[in-house]
């Protein structure tokens, strides 16, 4: 009997609907949730609002390692991130701000760096967690561990629709070659790549809708981690 509070890890690509199903569950369930793109995506936009060089490994460490910020969840399960004790709003949302996410988070130090920060978001009664190692490094005694994927032009699709929805700045054909881009070097880094963990369970969401993707998951919650008020389907 593990006696720390449970993890439920969802890791995959930029698109996928990470985030939609992790929102979802945390709220379904009345547990935390780890998002931990926007720390990476935060870690980024501080250095750069620094004119710190991305590639400076030590100087970005320091500035993950001493990040101020504050994740505010509302009630309706969105969350409000404040970054020096302001709100960043979307500013952290588009894909300028993921691609500088995904160069800092190749750099080993910054891993680190957020590693406990990461491990301190797990209280009771739970926690969802959010990402790309959340199974494979963060928690990898997760107690169910999802891996989502979905094909290159669907994600693109999904991040667009999402992207114009919030009025921010999309163009289908640079978004897909950012995205792709952006897959690689998180697939392809060194440290903690993309990849599900070996007792994962995977789902190609390309084809089906995101009732469906909540279904699925919460079935295997009910199987496997027996909650009161979850039943199983
Ligand atoms: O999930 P996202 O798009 O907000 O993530 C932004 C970038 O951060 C993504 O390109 C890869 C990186 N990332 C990571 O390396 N590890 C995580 N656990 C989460 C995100």
């Amino acid at each position: 009997m593990n006696a720390r509070p449970p993890v439920i890890t969802v890791d995959g690509p930029s698109g996928v609907g990470k985030g939609t199903l992790c929102q979802w569950l945390a709220l379904r369930l009345g547990w935390h949730l780890l998002d931990s793109g926007a720390l990476y995506r935060l870690t980024a936009l501080a250095a750069l609002r620094r004119n710190l060089p991305l590639a400076d490994e030590d100087r970005v460490a320091t500035v993950a390692a001493g990040l101020d910020a504050e994740f505010v969840a509302g009630a309706d399960g969105a969350m409000r991130i404040l970054l020096d004790g302001t709100e960043v709003g979307d500013a952290i949302r588009d894909e300028r701000c993921g691609a500088a996410a995904s160069r800092v988070a190749a750099l080993p130090a910054v891993r680190v760096a957020l590693l406990q920060r990461q491990r301190d978001f797990r209280r009771p009664p739970g926690l969802i967690a959010d990402g790309r190692d959340m199974g494979t490094v963060v928690f990898p005694d997760a107690e169910l561990k999802l891996f989502l994927t979905a094909s290159a032009e669907e994600r693109t699709r999904r991040r667009y629709k999402q992207l114009s929805e919030k009025g921010l700045d999309a163009n289908l054909k640079n978004l897909a070659e950012e995205i792709a881009a952006r897959d690689a070097r998180d697939a392809r880094r060194t440290v903690a790549p993309l990849r599900p963990a070996p007792d994962a369970e995977t789902l190609d969401t390309t084809r089906i809708g995101v009732a469906e993707v909540c279904d699925w998951a919460l079935a295997l919650i009910a199987r496997r981690l027996a909650l009161p008020g979850i039943d199983q389907a």
